[in-house]
């Protein structure tokens, strides 16, 4: 059941042979999304053979193999969780009833909805991503960005997947449409705000996959609960490989920091300006692009109140992050939760109907989630002796979704006038300054072993491989 069957020109383990309209469909979309990958995937990088891992099995001790391959004969493919014949809907007006295997009439539209906004992030993410190979810090970072962007490509496959084989017609002219948008198209862009902003840079590169592909983790999370068992079996398969993404942005971050601090205590100084000009990124800017990154990804979970996310609730589309874990009843009728609004010049905070709040909860369990990391990349920082501490910001800062949006505020949670904001926006959100400085520094590094001078190497390879290893063959 866990084994993938990798003789057949669309890799899967959902006996796809067995249904021959579907089979066709699929491989009629296909060649379309190899044009896809070839005009707007990794620049310049058809003839490159990386070193990747390939999902063989969705058993989780053992589901990966890894070998040099060039990309778009990378093995795509369509792989889900094993089923539970017996699994019961466990939260929601439905608790209780059987799993569906099939898409209810009435729930139709919303489901499609959800898969949809789930698959149009997976290709925009390689979009955005595309021009980052061009100035890879490293031979390892380079295959780890390359990594990432089969993967979202897959994840692209797991969701077309669900909307060839449960949503007809409608489905198929989806699934056309998924590889027609494109990120920061000003005509046709992608659904979601964050993924139309430009990732321009090794440092916004490693911000995005911590914070950004973290927001894809809570909400494959809240899928992988859903009554829609075709759906749940998908996501779960898919944060598998979401973890390595959310590591690539962590540990990118934390070998930042660890060379930024070297360079202070070398110098004796805690000096942007001579940080700069040693080569290194200073930490306020730094905490420029965390501002950043985190703002416009809280603002992926959506509006603080929302009928939608009730509906979606209560009908078992989308449940919460690990809903499995919680003590309480799954229903969650008459609970209440607390959302901030400003009334008077003043944050305030009160209570609304739980389930209305939803987005509200899951944002709060990403936010707790984010804050653990972020106080991983503080440890490097005390371990070389730098006082200075990395802050997520208030979550009211820099919002544009939602009750928050427009509000200005200061990082650290305070209501400010316009004036103080445009006085004091360049502290607090990356400037077009900081922007180019960053640029600066973004010059190719791929001989293997060798490390741009902004970011310490990995304290370990890749499948333990060394860290010198020839990850990219460039043929
Ligand atoms: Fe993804
Ligand atoms: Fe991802």
């Amino acid at each position: 059941m866990s084994t993938i069957n990798y003789s057949e020109k669309i890799p899967n383990n959902v006996n796809l042979g067995e249904d021959r309209t579907l089979q066709r469909a699929l491989e009629g979309w296909q060649p379309n999304f190899i044009n896809w990958w070839d005009d707007v995937g990794p620049e310049g990088s058809t003839n490159h053979e990386v070193y990747l891992r390939t999902a063989v099995s969705v058993d989780p001790n053992g589901w990966a193999q890894f070998g040099h391959v060039k990309m778009r004969d990378y093995r795509w493919g369509i792989f889900l969780n094993p089923g539970d014949a017996n699994r019961e809907i466990h939260f929601g007006d439905h608790k209780g009833e059987k799993a569906w295997q099939d898409v209810p009439g009435e729930h139709r539209a919303n489901l499609r909805r959800i898969i949809v906004t789930q698959g149009d992030t997976e290709p925009a993410s390689v979009e955005q991503q595309r021009h980052l190979g061009l100035t890879a810090p490293s031979m390892y970072d380079l295959r780890n960005l390359f990594q990432i962007n089969v993967e979202e490509g897959r994840h692209l496959w797991a969701m077309v997947y669900l909307l060839h084989k449960h949503f007809g017609r409608d489905g198929r002219e989806e699934a056309e449409a998924l590889l027609q948008r494109q990120s920061g198209d000003e005509n046709n862009p992608r659904i979601l705000g964050a993924f139309n902003e430009k990732t321009p840079d090794w440092l916004a590169f490693f911000m995005f996959t911590y914070f950004t592909d973290r927001d894809g983790k809570f909400q494959l999370s809240a899928l992988a609960e859903s009554a829609f068992d075709p759906l749940a079996r998908t996501t779960k398969f898919m944060l598998t490989e979401e973890a390595h993404h959310m590591f690539v942005g962590e540990s990118g971050i934390s070998r930042v920091l660890s060379r930024t601090a070297q360079v202070m205590n070398d110098l004796k100084t805690d000096d942007p300006a001579k940080v700069r000009a040693a080569g290194a990124i200073d930490l306020p800017t730094i905490q420029r692009y965390l501002n950043f990154h985190y703002s416009v990804t809280i603002d992926l979970f959506g509006a603080d109140q929302s009928s939608n996310a009730a509906t979606f609730y209560s009908s078992g589309l989308k449940g919460r992050y690990e809903e499995g874990k919680r003590t309480d009843d799954h229903v969650l009728k008459g609970q209440t939760y607390k959302v901030l609004e400003v009334r008077d010049g003043q944050l305030l905070e009160k209570d609304v109907p739980m389930l209305n709040a939803l987005n509200e909860v899951l944002r709060d369990d990403f936010i707790k989630d984010s804050m653990a990391g972020v106080g991983r990349w503080n440890k490097v920082l005390e371990k070389a002796g730098i006082p200075t501490r990395l802050v997520v910001p208030h979550k009211a800062f820099n919002r544009q979704i939602g009750a928050l949006a427009g509000i200005k505020m200061s990082p650290d949670g305070r209501v400010v006038s316009e004036a103080e904001w445009t006085a004091r926006k360049a502290e607090w959100l990356p400037t077009p300054e900081d922007f180019a400085f960053v640029a600066s520094l973004m010059g190719r590094v791929v001989d293997p072993g060798k490390f741009a001078g902004w970011i310490a190497p990995p304290v370990m390879g890749i499948n333990r491989q060394p860290v010198d290893f020839e990850y990219v063959r460039f043929n």
